[in-house]
């Protein structure tokens, strides 16, 4: 199964390093987005990476221009007619990729391979709005996807074992290293690491400590390199509470209920760095 034209939906903080990562290995990669000026912001960031690859010497000019080539926009699914796969990468929520999976099941031609980034949507329930189930897979790639090097890739009840091989090999391709999941709510990465970004949420909102103390715990404590409360503002507090909303809903356990104060930012649009504001202020 040879994989050479790409497209990716959703030019948005993953959408746009997908398509990156992509091009850099020298796939053809259509990016689509609902409007220019969101893929526009997405082709900004690429263009911010590669500007600072090449200052650093890692890229010449020419190589930058080479990978930017690689990238056009779709405003379109109809762009997915002559594509080996798609990857998605819109919001983290089922009817909207339920609806994406059911346009670009008509669309895309009969050998290409359905992919979604979801962060913990089941991949079974994506797979089951098309008619080629056993060619829909999970490829979850973690941010900043230019920078980590894991894909989770995750199997729906039906995919086939030609499909998962052509997605591990397109990964290794990617400078990227598959790690083999099965299909339950918020696979490994995000069922271990976003109960415990919501416990400190929770350490928050009971006055257990400041944001900053909270951060230098973890930080200086364990090591991680962000604390959970900036990690969570570098998700998106939205995409933090749809995946806690799928564990918890999908796993029925009490443990994973939302932090009623993830549920007050988010309605009042405090989504994080993406926003401007999250637990802290982005200039
Ligand atoms: N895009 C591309 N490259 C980036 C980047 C971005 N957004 N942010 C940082 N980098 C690169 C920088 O270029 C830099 O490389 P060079 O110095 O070689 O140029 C390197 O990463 C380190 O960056 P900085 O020195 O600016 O900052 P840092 O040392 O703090 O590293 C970080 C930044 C890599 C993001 C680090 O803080 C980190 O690893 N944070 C945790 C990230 C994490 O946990 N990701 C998983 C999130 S969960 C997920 O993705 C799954 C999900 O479904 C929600
Ligand atoms: P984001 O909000 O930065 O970007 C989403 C983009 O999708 C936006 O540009 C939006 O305009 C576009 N979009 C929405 N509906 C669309 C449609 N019908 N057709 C085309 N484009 C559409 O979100 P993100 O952080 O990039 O997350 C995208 C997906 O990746 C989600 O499923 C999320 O769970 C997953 N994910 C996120 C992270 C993370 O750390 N943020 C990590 C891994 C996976």
């Amino acid at each position: 199964m040879g994989i050479q034209k790409v497209m990716v939906i959703g030019a948005g903080q993953m959408g746009s390093g997908i398509a990156q990562v992509c091009a850099q290995a020298g796939y053809d990669v259509k990016l689509n987005d609902m409007k220019q000026e969101f893929f526009e912001r997405g082709l900004g960031v690429m263009t911010k990476n590669l500007t600072r690859d090449v200052e650093k010497g890692r890229k010449t000019e020419d190589e930058k221009a080479a990978i930017l080539g690689r990238i056009s926009m779709s405003l379109d699914l109809q762009d997915a007619s002559d594509v080996d796969i798609i990857i998605e990468a819109a919001v983290e929520n089922m009817e909207v990729k339920q609806s994406i999976f059911k346009q670009i099941d008509q669309i895309a031609p009969a050998h290409a391979i359905l992919a979604t980034n979801t962060s913990s949507l089941p991949i079974t329930e994506i797979a089951a709005v098309t008619n080629r189930p056993e060619q829909v897979i999970g490829m979850h790639f973690m941010n900043p996807v230019p920078v980590m090097k894991l894909v989770e890739i995750i199997r729906g009840l039906a995919t086939s074992d030609e499909v998962y091989k052509a997605v591990e090999d397109m990964t290794v391709k990617l400078s990227k290293t598959p790690v083999e999941v099965n299909d339950f709510p918020g696979f490994i990465s995000n069922r271990i690491l976003l109960p415990m970004i919501n416990e400190a949420i929770y350490a928050l909102y009971e006055g257990v400590a400041s944001k900053e103390a909270i951060d230098d715990v973890m930080k200086l404590g364990m090591n991680h390199p962000m604390g959970p409360l900036t990690l969570a503002d570098f998700i998106g507090l939205d995409t933090c509470l749809s995946i806690m909303e799928i564990l918890h809903e999908g796993l029925g356990d009490s443990k994973y209920r939302p932090c009623p104060l993830l549920r007050k930012y988010v309605a009042a649009g405090w989504l994080g760095k993406k926003s401007g504001r999250g637990f802290y202020v982005y200039e």
